[in-house]
């Protein structure tokens, strides 16, 4: 099947027992064992349950993968897999990556003496330096990398580190939240583990909050399995199958997005207001090539840096259609400050080094009428003109 086809029959295509065409809620926390020693494949539901099963099912066919696992959020997500290093092992990270993904490291993990190294992951030759230069020691053992990134939309080679992390015998990780298996499938590009933040564009309606998980190697989703059941931070019943309800449309919706970003981009190029975009649909943008090589299309999500002479503050006060708000993906239009929101836990010098600077804006694209969204934008600076 085809991923349009995927995206609706994948998983557990509806319910055999009685024909339904939607997996039920299974909403129970346990389950009857008939017998000593016998269940019918479930016996508690943070261990398992056929609805949550349902969603893992379909994340692991949409991604390619073996397996899947659903969380309660993409952090829940994140950290499960964070939780496979150990003591004195160190994980690279990309220097601009949403803030919650470098806070867990950096104010969690590292009480458990697991570090980080902050490298421009779409800068290979800086990553090879980093994995030769700690051969000896042996301490590098995760690649973690967001393509794009949030908020810069950086893009990382992800075949080319997969490779390259294979021969130093390192684990890749990628989070594919901003372009999902509809774009884009790292682990056909060689990664071992993708992560999402579901709450995005799978769910894609902002009702819910939830992570997934997938992976390629069976013994990969036995271990992140037995982290799932130990720490025990799994999606409930319900929310699984509102993501599946929401996975449904997300091949139209990432279309529309798509298409609406592209005319809100061509609308802030010829802005008097605009001082930068960074957007990886941009054909003079560094990473464009690459994103075309390794993903079909390029997301509904864009940053853009305002000048001075517009009041940032005032600007996203100003706007009516476009909501001024955490997140990204949902069916409306989202516009965040990183400096203060998202990426509020990155420490000041390296946002300014990166170029999180304060008047930049992010915005995820949403599916209203486009007409309405660049007339949004256009009222907005005219009201927080200085
Ligand atoms: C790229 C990325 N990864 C992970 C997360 C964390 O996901 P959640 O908010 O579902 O815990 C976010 C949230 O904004 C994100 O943007």
């Amino acid at each position: 099947m085809k991923i349009e086809s995927l995206l609706i029959h994948g998983g557990v295509d509806g319910d055999e027992r009685t024909g339904a065409v939607n997996i039920p809620i299974y909403q129970t926390s346990t389950y009857k064992q008939p017998e000593f020693g016998v269940n019918k494949g479930y016996e508690y539901s943070r261990t398992g349950n056929p609805t949550r099963e349902a969603l893992e099912i379909l994340i692991a066919e949409l991604e390619g993968g073996i397996g899947g696992l659903a969380f309660a959020s993409g952090m829940a997500a994140t950290t499960a897999v964070l939780s496979l290093f150990k003591s004195g092992d160190t994980i690279i990270i990309p220097d601009n990556l949403y803030g919650g993904n470098f806070r867990v490291l950096d104010k969690v993990f590292s009480n458990f003496n697991i570090g980080y190294k902050i490298v421009n992951t779409t800068n290979i030759e800086e990553i090879v330096e980093v994995l030769e230069n700690s051969k000896e020691k042996g301490d590098i053992k995760g690649i973690f990398i967001e393509s794009p990134t949030n908020p810069l939309m950086d893009i990382t080679d992800i075949e080319l580190v997969s490779k390259i992390a294979k021969k130093y015998g390192v684990l890749t990780i990628v989070d594919n939240t901003f372009m999902t298996p509809y774009l884009q499938k790292p682990l056909e590009l060689g990664v071992d583990i993708v992560v999402h933040s579901a709450t995005k564009y799978l769910g894609g309606h902002s009702d819910l909050v939830a992570g997934l998980v997938a992976v390629k190697e069976k013994s990969l989703w036995d271990k992140l399995h037995f982290i799932q059941n130990s720490t025990g931070g799994v999606l409930a019943p319900f929310d699984a199958f509102l993501l599946i309800r929401g996975i449904k449309t997300l091949g139209v919706r990432m279309d529309r997005h798509e298409q609406n970003a592209n005319e809100v981009v061509k609308y802030l190029k010829n802005n008097e207001y605009v001082e930068k975009i960074y957007y990886p649909g941009l054909e003079d943008s560094k990473g464009y090539e690459i994103q075309k090589k390794q993903a079909r299309g390029f997301g509904g999500v864009l940053s853009f840096v305002l000048n001075e002479r517009i009041d940032y503050k005032k600007f996203l006060g100003s706007l009516s259609i476009i909501t001024f708000g955490e997140s990204l993906g949902g069916v409306e239009s989202l516009i965040c400050h990183p400096a203060s929101m998202t990426h509020g836990a990155i420490p000041y010098e390296i946002r300014q080094k990166v170029g999180i600077v304060d008047n930049l804006v992010r915005l995820s694209v949403g599916l209203e009428n486009i007409e309405d969204l660049i007339k949004d934008i256009e009222n907005a600076l005219e009201e927080s003109k200085k």
